[in-house]
């Protein structure tokens, strides 16, 4: 039963009542009632209201009591970020160049991607450098320790110095917020937020009430003491974090960590950074004695054998970072009345856009084909630079051609069959030159001819997409003798 100091909030219209009911009486929407804490007065124990603490204020840790005044914006005193590296150099890179003290990061994905164990590794790292409370919530002590065994060899946890680093395996809150605030520590792991539970509120653990008080109430004794708080958290069935985004704005940086359960390697993005770039992607290998950085992960991404049918090289870029990735396609014709499309990798409307201006530009029957396509390596590119190495391969496919060998391409389609110009062509270049490819077709105008000399690579510039595909293919494909 709720406890008298709880309240329900519609979230639709903000009406409140002392029970659960699952449509709103006052505005008539229905599963909008949301637990929450009654008020000031209740709150008064430890903590001021919700909405004061969320995430923004005090990286300067403003003393209690204090009325805060406006000041001119020259006359705000600046201090520089003291980055606390997390021992990895590609988790590093998709925070921002490392952890900023008193930032709140939730750090999101699928069970059994290896939230925990990256988490545990960075914390071994750490803990040499800096002090770190790791809170098992979902775990055992027992757990946890087995696991730190089990990553010793890869962490050097029994070489460095270990007395940094507290364990405590608790899911309530309170015992939690009293031992952050008696060891003060530089860093702290909660894992997982869904699994900490408020005693205070008759919610389940891990409903939109629980997740947010409890992720509100750590924010505030986190920014208050300078600790800079890591948040696990679990993907609802609908792929959302902590199902409606509840955390999403209140922390400083979402990361995802995300891969195929049936391959290796695991990918650490930057959804939201209030310290770096979105976008930026770390990747990771799961080996069976923890997670080990890829540095060149190109690499993986490109499928290895001999050029084949069917297949184009593209350089996407992930934040920053420049990626060389293998594109198949397979056309065939179709044996329904209205042809299969699948992509994976790419999002399969962008899939159909290009295959009707290739349709429409080219005069190629696809309509009639079956068509598939996939990015090596699993990797999820959504980059419309990506767009004219799809339509390579497709054509490829649909000719039975193969591009010569070396070959990059990238660029954006347009509707009207045009070659429009993407951002970062140059890093895309030296990567691509690095890599040891030696033919890069681009959109006309990208003023990179000197660039592309002195890396050896032969440019190829196009202002449309059949004139990129005779660049790239040495033949026209929209002739049918081809
Ligand atoms: P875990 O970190 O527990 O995932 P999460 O916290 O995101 O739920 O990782 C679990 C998976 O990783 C599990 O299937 C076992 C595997 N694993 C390894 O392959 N090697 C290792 O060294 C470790 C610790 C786990
Ligand atoms: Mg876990």
């Amino acid at each position: 039963m709720a406890k008298p100091s709880s309240v329900f909030v519609c979230t639709s219209c903000g009406a409140q009542t002392r029970q659960f009911f699952g449509k709103c009486a006052a505005c008539g929407s229905w599963n909008t009632l949301v637990e929450q804490k009654a008020g000031p007065a209740a709150d008064s124990r430890r903590r001021r209201p919700v909405a004061a603490a969320a995430g923004v204020k005090a990286l300067e840790g403003g003393s209690a009591g204090q009325p805060r005044r406006s000041e001119p914006i020259q006359a705000v005193g600046e201090r520089a970020l003291q980055r606390l590296s997390s021992g990895y150099g590609e988790f590093d890179r998709v925070l921002g160049g490392g952890l900023v003290p008193g930032s709140l990061v939730l750090v999101g994905g699928d069970p059994g991607i290896g939230k925990s164990t990256l988490l545990l590794q960075s914390a071994c790292s750490m803990a040499g450098r800096a002090s770190v409370l790791y809170v098992s919530a979902e775990e055992s002590a027992q757990q946890v320790k087995l696991r730190w065994r089990r990553l010793a060899p890869t962490t050097q946890t029994d070489v460095a110095p270990s007395a940094n680093f507290q364990l405590l395996a608790e899911t309530d809150l309170e015992l939690v917020l009293q031992e952050l605030e008696s060891l003060r520590p530089a860093v702290a792991i909660i894992d997982s937020i869904q699994a900490l539970h408020d005693g205070e509120l008759a919610s389940a653990p891990g409903s939109v009430a629980q997740v947010r008080e409890c992720a509100a109430a750590l924010a505030r004794i986190a920014k208050r003491q300078d600790t800079a708080l890591l948040l696990v958290g679990h993907v609802t069935k609908e792929g959302a974090l902590a199902g409606p985004k509840v955390l999403e704005h209140l922390v400083d940086a979402v990361l995802t960590f995300e891969g195929d359960r049936f391959a290796s390697h695991r990918l650490l993005r930057a959804v939201k950074n209030r310290f770096g770039a979105t976008h930026e992607l770390g990747v990771f290998e799961m080996r069976d004695r923890g997670l080990a950085e890829v540095t060149n992960p190109s690499e993986l991404f490109l499928g290895g054998d001999e050029p084949s049918a069917g297949t184009a090289t593209i350089v996407a870029c992930e934040g920053t970072r420049p990626l060389v990735v293998e594109l198949q396609a397979l056309v065939s014709t179709t044996s329904y009345a209205s042809p299969r499309r699948s992509a994976t990798g790419i999002a399969v409307g962008r899939l159909h856009q290009i295959l009707a201006v290739l349709e429409k530009h080219l005069g190629l029957p696809l309509s009639r084909f079956d068509c598939y396509l996939a990015v090596a390596g699993g990797l999820e590119v959504e980059e419309p630079a990506a767009d004219l190495g799809v339509a390579t391969a497709v054509v490829a496919s649909y000719r039975d051609l193969t591009l010569p060998p070396g070959t990059v391409l990238v660029g954006e389609l347009g509707l009207g069959g045009q070659l429009r110009p993407v951002g970062q062509l140059e890093l895309r270049l030296q990567e691509a030159a690095r890599l040891g490819f030696t033919r890069a077709v681009l959109p006309k105008g990208s003023g990179l001819a000197k660039t592309a000399a002195s890396l050896g690579l032969q440019l190829l510039e196009a202002g449309t997409v059949a004139e990129a595909l005779v660049a790239a293919l040495g033949v026209n494909p929209a002739d049918d003798r081809a």
